[in-house]
C-alpha cells in the first residue's frame, strides 16, 4: 500500500468531516483550519489528519513518502466549475480592437466573439482540437485545478458540437482529474440562421440532443441567455427538451442585462447561474429561495472591462456562491484561479475565506462533485494542493500574479 504523510503543515484548510456539500453566504466567511498539521493518506485516500501532537508517529515505514510541509499550507485542490477550454485559436485582435474602443457586444454583432471562435474551430479536426485542450487542461492542473467543467458552444453545428464534446470525452479519460462536460449549443445564432431562431433551435433539440445523449457526451446544458444571443423563451424550450434527456441546467445569465433568465433557470431546476454581472432585487429573491447557486467570474469581468458582480449582496442574502475563471478565449485567456481568487477580493471584496469557500466546496457543487471534491475528509481521494512557504493563506490572493501553489498531489 502506498502511503504519503504530509507532516509539519503550517495550516491544514478546508479539513473536517462536518463541512457542508454548500457553503451558504453568511457561511462563507468561516474556513475550518488546523494550524501545525498533519495529513496522512493511503492508496491516495485521506486516512488520518489532525494537529502535529497528536499524531502517534509510524509504525510501517514500508513504501512511505514523506513530505515536510514546514512554512506550507495544504488545502483542497481549486474546483473550477464554468471553463470553455475546448477552442481552436487565441483571439488577441479582439483585445486590440477593445483597446481601441469597441466593446465585447460590438466586436461580437460585426462577426467577432463566439462566431469568430466557430469558424476557427470547424477548420481543426478532433484530434488537433484534443491535442490542444489537453495541454491546457495539463496547465490548469500544474495551477491548482483538480476538478473542472468544460463546455462546448464553439461549434455550433451539428458535427462541430459532437467534435467538441467527443474531445471532452477523451480529456475525461486521460487528463488525470474528474471533468464534467457541459451542451452549450445554444451559445451564439450561426450567422446563417440569424433570421431564423425557430430553426438553429430545432437543431439543438431534433438532431444535436438525440446524438449527444445516444454516446453520453454532456453531464450538463447550458444556454447564453442575453440579449442578441437566447431569449429567457428560447432558452426555456431548450432547457425543456435537454431535460428528456435528464441534463441539468448550467446557464449563462445576466451578463450584460436583466431579463429574468435566473427566475426561469431556477424554475427549470438550474444547478447553477452563471456571470451575473448585472443582477435585480428579484433575482436576489428567486436565488435565496432555492438550492441553484450563483458562480461569479470576475476575470471575464476584468478582462472585458464590464461590471463586477455584487458578491456581498449574495452572500448577505445567504446565498451561496461559487468562483470560475470562465477559461475562454474572448473573455477569459487564463484559467488560473490564483488570479480569480486575487479579483474576488480585491473587485468582489470577497475574504481570503470567503473566495475560498467559493473555490473549493462551492466549485465542487456547482459541478455535482460535492461527494468527492472540495475539503479535505476521512475516506476522500480527491486532489490536493501545497503551497510554497508563505505568511498566511490570505498572501496567495493578496501577491497577485504569483504563482504559490508549489505542488498538486492527485
Ligand atoms: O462566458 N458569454 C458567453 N460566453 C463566454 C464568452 C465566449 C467568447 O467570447 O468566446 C463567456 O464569457
Ligand atoms: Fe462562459
Amino acid at each position: 500500500m502506498k502511503k504519503l504523510l504530509i507532516k509539519n503543515i503550517k495550516g491544514l484548510l478546508q479539513v473536517g468531516e462536518s463541512i457542508p456539500s454548500v457553503v451558504k453566504g453568511q457561511q462563507m466567511k468561516e474556513l475550518p483550519m488546523i494550524e501545525n498539521a498533519f495529513l496522512a493518506l493511503e492508496d491516495k485516500q485521506v486516512v488520518a489528519y489532525g494537529a502535529m501532537e497528536d499524531w502517534g508517529g509510524i509504525e510501517d515505514w514500508r513504501d512511505l513518502e514523506i513530505i515536510d510541509a514546514t512554512g506550507k499550507y495544504v488545502l483542497p485542490a481549486f474546483c473550477d466549475s464554468h471553463t470553455h477550454t475546448v477552442f481552436a485559436k487565441s483571439r488577441e485582435e479582439e483585445f486590440v480592437d477593445r483597446i481601441n474602443g469597441l466593446s465585447y457586444e460590438e466586436i461580437a454583432l460585426k462577426g467577432g466573439g463566439i462566431l469568430n471562435s466557430a469558424r476557427k474551430l470547424a477548420a481543426l479536426s478532433e484530434n488537433e482540437l484534443y491535442e490542444d485542450a489537453l495541454k491546457r487542461v495539463q496547465q490548469l492542473i500544474a495551477y491548482g485545478t483538480g476538478a473542472l467543467e468544460i463546455k462546448s458552444g464553439y461549434g455550433l453545428s451539428v458535427e462541430a458540437e459532437l467534435k467538441m464534446l467527443r474531445v471532452i470525452k477523451r480529456l475525461k479519460e486521460t487528463a488525470g482529474i474528474s471533468i464534467k462536460a457541459t451542451f452549450l449549443g445554444a451559445h451564439a445564432f450561426p450567422t446563417e440562421f440569424k433570421e431564423n431562431h425557430t430553426a438553429y433551435i430545432d437543431l439543438i433539440i431534433q438532431e444535436m440532443l438525440p446524438k449527444i445523449a445516444a454516446e453520453n457526451l454532456a453531464d450538463y446544458i447550458d444556454v447564453f441567455c442575453e440579449r442578441n444571443y437566447f431569449s429567457v423563451e428560447e432558452m426555456e424550450r431548450i432547457l425543456l427538451a435537454g431535460a428528456k434527456f435528464g441534463l441539468t441546467p448550467k446557464v449563462h445569465v445576466n451578463q450584460f442585462s436583466v431579463l429574468g433568465g435566473i427566475q426561469k433557470a431556477i424554475e427549470l431546476g438550474a444547478l447553477s447561474v452563471d456571470h451575473l454581472e448585472e443582477i435585480s432585487d428579484e433575482d436576489i429573491q428567486a436565488l435565496k429561495n432555492s438550492s441553484c447557486i450563483a458562480t461569479l467570474l470576475p476575470s471575464c469581468s476584468h478582462f472585458i472591462s464590464i461590471p463586477f458582480g455584487n458578491a456581498r449582496a449574495l452572500m448577505n442574502a445567504d446565498i451561496p456562491v461559487a468562483l470560475a475563471s470562465d477559461f475562454n478565449p474572448g473573455t477569459t485567456p487564463t484559467g488560473n484561479l490564483s488570479v480569480v481568487w486575487s479579483l474576488a477580493c480585491i473587485k468582489l471584496k470577497m475574504t481570503p475565506e470567503e473566495a475560498l469557500n467559493a473555490l473549493t466546496v462551492n466549485g465542487a457543487y456547482a459541478m455535482g462533485l460535492s461527494e468527492t471534491h472540495g475539503k479535505i475528509a476521512l475516506g476522500r481521494q480527491s486532489p490536493i494542493l501545497l503551497t510554497k512557504e508563505i505568511p498566511s493563506i490570505a498572501y496567495i490572493p493578496y501577491a497577485f500574479g504569483d504563482q504559490l501553489i508549489e505542488q498538486i498531489i492527485l
